[in-house]
């Protein structure tokens, strides 16, 4: 795979119209955070006011990740953040097979760029997608595999926790496992 720089990628994402999405979006959300984060977490797909904003999770989403990245002890600062859709699909559908294999070149680019050591799938769409077609994220968030020198896993997506709060005490002990594995995997980065 050819690999390009930052700046050709974003314009690759903000010039897209690989899909109906490009109709109806307000504009694509490309991923954000540390271009040298050791973790990026993958959710799936910008909401309403992430495709306003341009943004990934700026919405009550992102304010329940931010308390659960800040409960373990890790901020914005040191992930990377992106979604498997670059561009929200209307009504927050779930997105399309087709949608997601035009949009998964997108992320390969990021995940080559970015060469995370750790990468977190935020609920069951990304999960599917990036670990395992038959991925149950009710039974299985929260454990780990290694592939391709790098550690994966999954947990429930925050608006998953929103809808049901009873998910935010295991989604609790997830970050502070995945906390943990930072530690363990990246000895030298910085934790607030
Ligand atoms: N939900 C997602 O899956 N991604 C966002 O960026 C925001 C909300």
């Amino acid at each position: 795979m050819a690999l390009y720089t930052w700046d050709e990628l974003n314009a690759f994402v903000n010039a897209c119209t690989g899909c109906e999405l490009c109709r109806s979006r307000q504009r694509p959300v490309m991923g954000r955070g540390s271009l040298t984060a050791k973790i990026m977490f993958v959710a799936e797909a910008p909401g309403s006011q992430e495709d306003r904003a341009g943004i990934p999770f700026v919405g009550p989403a992102g304010k329940l990740l931010d308390e659960l990245l800040a409960g373990c002890g890790l901020r914005r600062e040191n992930i990377y953040i992106t979604n498997i859709l670059k561009c929200h699909p209307p009504g927050n559908r779930d997105p399309l097979e087709s949608e997601k294999e035009r949009c998964i070149t997108y992320l390969k680019y990021e995940t080559l760029l970015i060469r995370p050591r750790i990468i977190v799938c935020l609920g069951r769409v990304a999960a599917t997608r990036i670990i395992s077609p038959d991925y149950r994220i009710t039974r299985q968030h929260g454990q780990w595999i290694f592939r391709k020198n790098c550690h994966l896993t999954a947990v429930y997506h925050p608006s998953a926790i929103l809808r049901d709060p009873s998910k935010l005490a295991d989604t609790q002990a997830d970050f502070a496992a995945i906390a943990s594995m930072y530690r363990r995997v990246c000895p030298q980065q910085d934790m607030p």
